[in-house]
């Protein structure tokens, strides 16, 4: 995953070095050094009573064996503070004046009365709404007993030390004992853990990237304070506090790890999946993680866990969090502001990304979880599905219907109703018996057909009526219960047994059905659903055991109170860990198994869309947001969403376009669908027993609406393309918040209700209802309307646009060239019409863009260079183009007709590869040159000039 290395060299390195000689020389200037810490500890910690030592440990200030000598020093004073410490009686009214903002519960598992409050040593001050959140009552004091830091050694990789704690918590089983490793990785990214020396304990079996030397970066000092123990991080530029963990207590029980830490603003991202705004609201706010099938509710955990956060620093640096960990977890924010991790078992494995741009942390991010993977050129198509096609010829209609009203489809879904009662892998041999012959229909169309998967396999049949479990029984795929027998649980079937998808057996289990499936029914993708995973039971048909893992001492703020709530027992045992421990990552394992059986059953670009994900999802597979409403709410609620998914690298995302449950109304529909267009993944999908809201049940008004947004998107299909291929190759995002591109303008930190398609395209939807008009955020700079060219000019401001039903706003930003192609019916189509190109000409004349292509679904194209890329670049009166390396999948693709954006000045001449042009034509009003009927192979270079 590593690429574009750049070479980080610290500014200080001279100075440093000289430092290091005379540190290694002299220890006069060894104490000094030690001297001159003080200082800054006493900076750090004010007037507080309870002081630390601090080491400066960038290693060009110390060799090992002084930082040895430096541990010695300090845990002489260190012992002193302790006692201090100790001595201090937690009711001191000074320990516990603590501004309310930066108070940290010391009561987070459960509510506690004064009494109980003051017999952990807290302090008790009764104020705002307590419980369930808000400003605690009962918190820790200064100085409140944590871990001390020992033995801080400089490694190969970076620096290690030994924490202890003297006194225990109140949490059962407290690890006294810890190691910290600290590895100072290149590209930006620092990565800590806290781990039991003594004790293996779970973690998380993602493949990050190995690291055998540490790199010094210009970006970030690490300091370490270590009574109480705590780590620093500060951004060099600008002195700024990143990190600071020494503003609460460290625990690590066996079920109970918490870290706090300072946060440098209040515009924080991330912590998905939950039903938010884009910016994270630091009143008091608690995010849970904790997989779970639900219809999107504010405060609610949902389908996915991401425990990644990004901050956007004042002068517009960025930052970012991630903590490699899939236990259940709450992630607390109030506005000191701070942030408190308290998850429920694992290791304390972090990854910081120092940006510092914030489009470089997401890559940093994504260098670590994974880049996205390549959808097929027929997956960024128009998807329709229902709960409800009853019927083959139900299905068919739908197909029909969609030609017939002249609107752009490529994929045709079917939702639970082709299987026979409800079972994977089989499908109903009444209503659909022509089913093999009607995916072959669609696909002599030029469509392609997908179908949804549970993993949840029946189990109530008799013994060799249903291949699926009698198979996974022998193969022994299933996750088990205390007995050792498969845990039995309740999904549409009926009683139902779970596949472990940590089991390499059920990965082979899986592709022997999905291959045996495939060849009846030549499905082309994979929906898996239902997989957090969803059980209409409470653990089991049997209940759960009474044990620690049902009954932890810490249950985050899960829905239903209980882990077992709508899923499995904790208890259950998979073949990787207990379900306890990796339920968050049963989505992204079934992801991975789907993925890896696709490729191999298609020899062609998998394609898998799934509820449940982790972190590293969008290497494998998409994500739609679940089950959402025809409400204007969550038609709102799906442009953050679908941004934030791009932030945790699942750039393949969207919503139910119209919405899943409830009614849609005409008007929702057509904003929705305007606003799908523009969603990576673009899926209009309904549930059962609701009113159809496929385009064409529409009046023809609204079908209009519906079928320019769709042309649109299918005309702009090459760009989205290109996208993805950049998302794939570099770690960009494909659809991004305004942030991402314009971080100095600390205006775009809140805007979410537009996106951004790569660096170029603004699309500003209608979210609510009976409006005509909509307000944009255009960033300083010139943004030129697509359809029509007119400029808008911006300083950086709000902008009315006029948004009648039929027209979304889409904006083209000065300086990008983007590719478009005379939209199909079908990808099938579109792929071979004349290509258009879209200059948007900088104030200076300028401007780039570029085209990925390939033939659109082969395994590996990138990585084998079998695709042609192709740079647009516009200047001094030109546009030209660079293809390279050209390979044949672009013999017949044709660039048909350019049209340039902000030419001041009309043209008289236009020269096309020197042979003048008499078809052009320009625009006095708008300032907009065409030139149309073109026929120039995109494999060669071409000229066009106009003076
Ligand atoms: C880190 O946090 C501690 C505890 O709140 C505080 O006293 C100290 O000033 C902070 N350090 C910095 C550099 O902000
Ligand atoms: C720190 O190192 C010393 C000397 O090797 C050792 O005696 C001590 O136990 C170590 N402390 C911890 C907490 O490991
Ligand atoms: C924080 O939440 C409390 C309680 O809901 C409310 O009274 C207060 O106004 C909120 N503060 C801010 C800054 O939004
Ligand atoms: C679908 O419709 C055709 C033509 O009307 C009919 O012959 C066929 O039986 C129908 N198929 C199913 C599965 O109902
Ligand atoms: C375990 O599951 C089996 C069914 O596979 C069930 O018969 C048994 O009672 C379950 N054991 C417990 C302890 O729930």
């Amino acid at each position: 995953m590593e690429r574009k290395a750049m070479p980080i060299r610290s500014r200080r390195a001279p100075y440093l070095a000289v430092l290091m000689c005379l540190i290694l020389l002299l220890t006069a200037v060894f104490m000094l050094v030690v001297h001159w810490s003080v200082p800054a500890q006493e900076a750090w910690m004010g007037s507080r009573a309870l002081k630390v030592a601090i080491v400066e440990v960038d290693e060009y200030y110390l060799s090992v064996s002084d930082a040895r000598k430096v541990s010695q020093v300090q845990s002489e004073t260190l012992q002193k503070h302790v006692l201090k410490t100790k001595a201090g009686a937690s009711n001191d009214p000074l320990q516990c004046s603590i501004s309310p903002q930066s108070r940290f519960d010391c009561a987070p598992e459960k509510y506690l009365t004064q009494d109980q409050c003051e017999a952990r040593g807290c302090c008790y001050i009764p104020t705002g709404p307590n419980p369930p959140m808000g400003q605690p009552w009962c918190f820790f004091p200064v100085g409140f007993p944590s871990y001390n830091m020992e033995n801080l050694t400089t490694t190969d990789t970076g620096y290690s030390a030994s924490l202890t704690r003297s006194a225990a918590t109140f949490m059962p089983k407290d690890v006294m004992k810890l190691q910290m490793d600290v590895f100072l990785e290149a590209m930006g990214r620092l990565r800590f853990t806290i781990r039991d020396p003594a004790h293996k304990r779970y973690e998380v079996p993602l493949q990050t990237p190995s690291v055998t030397a540490k790199v010094v970066s210009v970006l970030y000092d690490i300091q370490f304070s270590s009574n109480p123990f705590g780590l620093l991080i500060r951004r060099k530029s600008s002195g700024l506090v990143l990190v600071n963990t020494t503003v609460a207590p460290l625990f690590f029980a066996d079920q109970y790890l918490q870290i706090s830490t300072s946060l440098p603003s209040q515009h924080v991202y991330g912590l998905g999946e939950h039903l938010t705004s884009l910016n994270l609201d630091l009143n008091w706010t608690k995010v849970t993680f904790w997989n779970r099938d639900i219809v999107p509710t504010a405060n609610a955990n949902l389908y996915g866990a991401h425990p990644f956060y990004l901050v956007m620093e004042d002068g517009g640096t960025s930052h970012g969090v991630f903590l490699l960990n899939s236990n259940a977890m709450d992630v607390v924010l109030q506005p000191a502001p701070a942030l408190s991790w308290r998850t429920t078992g694992g290791i304390l494995d972090f990854y910081i990304f120092l940006g510092p741009e914030p489009k470089t942390v997401v890559r940093q991010f994504l260098d670590v979880i994974g880049y996205p993977f390549m959808p097929p050129y027929w997956g960024l198509g128009f998807h329709i599905c229902r709960w409800g096609y009853t019927t083959t010829n139900l299905t068919r209609n739908v197909v029909t219907s969609m030609r017939a009203a002249g609107m752009p489809q490529d994929v045709q879904w079917n939702d639970l109703d082709y299987m026979d009662s409800k079972r994977d892998f089989t499908y109903n041999q009444q209503n659909f018996s022509d089913y093999p012959k009607m995916v072959q229909e669609f696909h002599q169309k030029g469509l392609r057909y997908i179908m949804i998967v549970d993993p949840a396999i029946s189990s109530s049949g008799p013994p060799g009526s249903y291949k699926p479990y009698d198979d996974g029984l022998k193969r022994g795929v299933f996750i088990t219960n205390s007995t050792g027998q498969p845990l039995i649980g309740k999904v549409w079937p009926g009683e139902t047994a779970f596949p472990d998808f940590t089991n390499p057996e059920t990965h082979s289990w899986w592709y022997d059905m999905v291959k045996e499936f495939h060849e009846a029914v030549e499905f082309d993708g994979l929906w898996i659903d239902m997989n957090e995973p969803s059980n209409f039971v409470a653990g089991s048909l049997e209940g759960c055991p009474n044990n620690e893992l049902e009954n932890p001492p810490y249950v985050p703020g899960v829905i239903g109170g209980t882990l077992r709530a709508s899923t499995l027992c904790a208890s259950s045992q998979q073949h990787l860990s207990s379900h306890y421990n990796i339920h968050n990552l049963y989505g992204l394992t079934e992801a991975i198994a789907s993925h890896n059986a696709m490729v191999k059953v298609l020899g062609k670009r998998p394609f898998v869309i799934s509820r449940s994900t982790f972190s590293s999802h969008g290497h494998y597979a998409g994500h739609w947001t679940g089950d959402v409403y025809s409400t204007w709410e969550h038609l709102y609620y799906s442009v953050p969403a679908v941004m934030l998914f791009n932030l945790y690298g699942v750039p393949l995302v969207g919503a139910d376009i119209c919405g899943f449950g409830k009614n849609t109304t005409e008007e929702l529909c057509v904003r929705w669908t305007q606003i799908g267009a523009f969603y990576p993944f673009m899926r209009n999908h309904n549930e059962y027993n609701t009113q159809p809201q496929e385009p064409y049940v529409f009046s023809p008004r609204a079908q209009k609406a519906m079928r320019s947004a769709l042309l649109l998107r299918y005309s702009l299909l090459p760009y989205l393309y290109t996208l993805f291929h950049l998302a794939h190759s570099t770690g960009e995002t494909v659809a991004r918040p305004l942030f991402l591109e314009f971080p100095a303008d600390s205006n775009t930190w809140n805007v979410e209700r537009q996106l951004l398609w790569g660096e170029a395209l603004l699309v500003t939807p209608v979210l609510l209802e009976g409006q005509t008009e909509v307000n944009g955020y255009f960033p300083a700079g010139t943004w030129y309307n697509l359809t029509t060219g007119i400029a808008i000019k911006s300083r950086g401001q709000w902008v009315t646009l006029p948004a009648p039903i039929d027209i979304i706003n889409v904006h083209l930003r000065a300086g990008y060239i983007i590719p478009m192609q005379v939209p199909g019916l079908t990808t099938v189509e579109s792929r071979s019409n004349g290509m258009q190109l879209c200059v948007a000409l900088s104030s200076d004349g300028a401007a780039r863009g570029e085209l990925f292509w390939d033939d659109g679904d082969s395994l590996l194209t990138f990585e084998k260079e079998d695709y042609t890329r192709i740079i647009f670049l516009a200047a001094k009166n030109a546009v030209l183009s660079i293809p390279d390396p050209v390979k044949s999948q672009v013999d017949t693709l044709k660039l048909q007709d350019v049209t340039v954006y902000g030419l001041l000045n009309p043209p008289k001449k236009v020269l096309v590869n020197e042979i003048p042009n008499t078809d052009f034509s320009y625009r006095l009003d708008t300032q907009v040159l065409t030139i149309p009927k073109l026929a120039l192979p995109l494999g060669s270079k071409f000229l066009i000039t106009w003076s």
